[in-house]
């Protein structure tokens, strides 16, 4: 039998391969609750017009919430036959109200309504992602604020550079998360238009209120033209933009999660909780989460990149390529949502361990550029030279097998006449991360700052 939507000019149906690789139901019923609210919406907006009366609209609007409670109740049969969310929800509504079922798709086509189903999906993951995003903020926050003045090595090309504190070092992710944020934010802002009436792709002759139906869905306005408004997958992609650069910083941090968790690091130790055991060596502690989210980050960068390649090539407007758009997007934000969870799990358990983090802040000669601002500083030299001779304090260090601290006077006065006593004061680490006072610098009085001004913005 042909299709009962739009098999009229059909004379047979779809071969069964056909139906296969035309079917969406299997996933795209994962917004039935938007495809209902957006019907509900057009439903009542055409209600109003006097486009359709209002009794069949009242009709519809409680027939469909009918067919909701179906779908969410786990009592709805999906068909395969209908191709989608679309089709089945209208194909319900006629058997549970008869005629005025068919008069809802008036002025309607289910190019806007997808348009329209998914978009309404992706702005509540956005909303959803911002939620998760706080909650690691939110952890990352306590650990910066218990370990203010904690020292740790600061790192570059992973070796030792200079001492921070632990507290700045948890600080630099909120950062970059609050830039996740923003992002999320943005691309909310940019996507809050409605396609809905944008019909086929022409817009209709029916005096609809495109206007109506976009404030009663949460939207600013409807969007300015018919042939975008069903073209456009930019809200999706700007989504997965957004979603694959949190998941590089959540990968950034769970690289160093999994450095600091070796036995040969040992900065942290993660909970039992978010740790697995080895069926062979009974030693082991793994940091599976942290590699399980570095890894999800391929996933997510690549419906991205799917997204794009699917799109690049469609003239206007709207081609069944589009389906193609929802199934990895799906699959990017359920992994960036458990990866948020994750993270922020493994982040609120996990203990620094203090005396470790200080004593490998102080080794790899980390206040050498303490050294040379103290030349500066006190003997007036210029910055370049004291540079060189630094440079050769540490090497009589190293040929000596000590650190800085451990030279005697004697062994600094030989290599520059000029040196005090007083150098060795600059030479610990609690003085040097002390010091670090410039503008969104390590010391631990600008953490306590930057802690307290990310609680207020985050309350
Ligand atoms: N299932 C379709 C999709 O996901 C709905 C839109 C179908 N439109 C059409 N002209 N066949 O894109």
């Amino acid at each position: 039998a042909s299709n009962a939507m739009w098999g009229g000019r059909f004379a047979a149906g779809p071969d069964a391969i056909m139906e296969a690789i035309n079917a969406s139901i299997g996933y795209d019923q994962r917004f039935a609750r938007q495809d209902i609210e957006g019907s509900r919406a057009h439903a009542a907006m055409l209600g109003a017009k006097g486009i359709i009366t209002g009794n069949d609209a009242d009709a519809i609007r409680e027939g469909l919430l009918t067919v909701l409670s179906e779908i969410e109740g786990g009592n709805f049969e999906f068909s395969a036959a209908l191709e989608d969310i679309h089709m089945n929800v209208e194909a319900r509504l006629r058997e549970v109200i008869g005629e005025p079922a068919g008069r809802l798709h008036t002025g309607r086509s289910r190019n806007d309504q997808v348009a329209l189903d998914f978009r309404l999906w992706v702005r509540d993951q956005v909303d959803a992602a911002i939620d998760g995003i706080r909650a690691l903020q939110n952890a990352l926050l306590a650990q910066a604020e218990a370990g203010a003045d904690w020292v740790m090595p600061g790192f570059t090309h992973l070796q030792t550079a200079q001492p921070v504190t632990w507290g700045h070092h948890m600080l630099a992710y909120v950062e970059m998360l609050g830039r996740d944020v923003s992002r999320f934010t943005d691309a909310r802002t940019r996507m809050n238009e409605s396609p809905l009436g944008a019909a086929a792709l022409a817009g209709t002759s029916f005096d609809i209120d495109r206007h109506m139906t976009a404030e009663a869905l949460g939207f600013d306005r409807p969007s300015a033209n018919s042939l975008d408004a069903v073209s456009d997958r930019d809200f999706v992609l700007d989504f997965l933009n957004a979603a694959s650069i949190c998941a590089m910083h959540l990968s950034r941090l769970s690289e160093e999660l999994v450095i600091w968790s070796s036995a040969q690091f040992r900065f942290v130790t993660l909970s039992d909780r978010f740790s697995t055991g080895s069926s062979i060596m009974p030693q082991k502690k793994n940091p599976d989460a942290a590699e399980l989210i570095r890894a999800k980050i391929g996933r997510i960068y690549g419906a991205n990149t799917a997204l794009m390649i699917v799109m690049k090539g469609l003239p206007l407007a709207y081609s069944k390529d589009m389906q193609e758009d929802k199934e990895q997007t799906f699959d990017a934000a359920d992994s960036l949502m458990l990866a948020l969870a994750a993270m922020t799990g493994m982040v609120a358990d996990m203990t620094a361990n203090t005396p470790q983090l200080e004593k490998a802040a102080a080794s790899g000669f980390s206040t050498a550029t303490d050294l040379a601002d103290w030349l500066v500083r006190t003997l007036d030299m210029p910055f370049r030279e004291a540079h060189h001779v630094t440079g050769a304090l540490v090497k009589l260090a190293e040929d000596k097998g000590c650190d800085l601290p451990d030279l005697s006077l004697a062994d600094m006065t030989g290599v520059h006449a000029k040196i005090t006593r007083d150098v060795f004061d600059v030479l610990g680490v609690h003085n040097s991360v002390a010091s670090r006072t410039s503008y969104g610098g390590t010391a631990p009085d600008n953490v306590r700052a930057q802690v307290a001004l990310w609680k207020e913005k985050l309350a």
